[in-house]
């Protein structure tokens, strides 16, 4: 008697280490396929070709692609008259065919021009003229490809003023109003967003960018939603800001992209190999975001989109020179319990 009552003890006991743990998962069924809205990527376009398991991983898991640095005037525009279609076409291709989205970023930014523009000499009149060229040229080329477009990125200060780019200084305040002016001609059909970091955890910041695009739409000037970027890190912003953030996006009635998601964990450098508890931290902000998110009335929900495919993939190491895990996947291309956490709450 005693003997089987052993056996089925140990059976039991066999069974329950097999049990998988909780923060275990795989990747097989993709996260595009979980989520009644978009989940996107930013792609390196040098990576999806040339890497087969990046590839892999962003055709799959992903269905809102954003160029991360093709689209940008530095690479589509290199000189006055000169247009370089032939990358981003390729990437639009190799979308479409995948039945992704693609979000287009950025239009006008301060960052990542060409030395023509940044060394180009002209009135004020010949400047717009050049900024209303590279927004309807790259708009009505990409035309019906392009569901939306960071039309102006980045135009503000964190203390709310407006930032002195080079667009401001050649154009004057009005630069803003007449990007998105040219970007409704150029092409009707496009979503057309302001993009800007920590607006989620900024309350000057964000009050005056709502207020100023709401003052563009009260002059009848076209502003459909707003990116959030949310590069972010362990407990800041915490979850009640990004809350009071998301709510007042969608109060004032804009399509909130999470444009640019990703979390560090070693934000000052003090914490360069995290232990578990730290990605589980990771994941469950990971998993209050995408919750609120999800909450949130359906004809705001544009997507939300991660900054990067694998933490090695990521801008933060290479810009800060830092160690960091910010991403979904880990080095070598293994789901992270902030992946498998998403994939509970989507
Ligand atoms: O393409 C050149 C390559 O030819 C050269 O050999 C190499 C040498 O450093 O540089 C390569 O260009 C780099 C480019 O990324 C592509 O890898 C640039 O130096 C580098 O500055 C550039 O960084 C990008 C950064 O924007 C530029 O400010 C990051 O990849 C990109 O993730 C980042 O994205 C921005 C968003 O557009 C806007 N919001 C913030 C976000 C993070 O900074």
């Amino acid at each position: 008697m005693y003997k089987y009552v052993l056996i089925f003890l140990l059976l039991v006991a066999a069974a329950s280490c097999r049990k998988p743990k909780a923060t275990e998962c795989n990747d097989e069924i993709a996260l595009s396929r979980l989520s009644d809205f978009r989940v996107g990527v930013a792609i390196s376009y040098p990576d999806l070709l040339t890497n087969p398991i990046y590839n892999a991983i962003a055709l799959k898991q992903f269905n809102s692609f954003t160029p991360e640095n093709i689209f940008k005037p530095g690479y589509l525009h290199p000189a006055l008259n000169e247009f370089n279609w032939a990358d981003a076409d390729t990437l639009v291709a190799i979308c479409t065919k995948n039945n992704a989205r693609i979000h287009g970023h950025t239009l006008i930014w301060h960052q990542q021009l060409p030395d023509w523009i940044n060394d180009f000499q002209g009135t004020a009149e010949e400047w717009d003229q050049l900024m209303k060229t590279h927004i309807q040229t790259v708009m009505q080329h990409f035309k019906g490809k392009v569901a939306g477009w960071d039309v102006v990125n980045e135009a503000f200060n964190e203390d709310g003023t407006l930032r002195n780019s080079i667009w401001r200084q050649k154009i004057g305040t009005s630069y803003l109003e007449k990007a998105f002016r040219y970007a409704h001609e150029a092409d009707p059909n496009a979503l057309l967003f302001y993009n800007d970091y920590n607006l989620e955890s900024n309350v000057i910041k964000r009050n005056v960018v709502i207020n100023y695009l709401n003052d563009l739409r009260n002059r009848g000037v076209k502003v459909d939603g707003i990116g959030l970027q949310m590069h972010i890190s362990l407990g800041n912003p915490d979850e009640s800001q990004i809350a009071g953030a998301l709510q007042q996006v969608v109060a004032n009635q804009y399509q909130l992209h999470l444009s640019e998601i990703d979390i560090s964990v070693n934000l000052l450098n003090n914490n360069p190999n995290p232990d578990a508890a730290t990605f589980d931290r990771q994941a469950n902000l990971l998993a209050k975001i995408a919750g609120l998110y999800k909450a949130i009335p359906v004809q705001y929900k544009y997507g939300i989109t991660f900054w990067g495919v694998s933490d090695g993939n990521s801008w933060i190491r290479p810009y800060y020179n830092r160690q960091d895990y910010p991403l979904l996947y880990d080095d070598n291309y293994h789901p992270k319990p902030a992946y498998c956490k998403l994939k509970e709450v989507l």
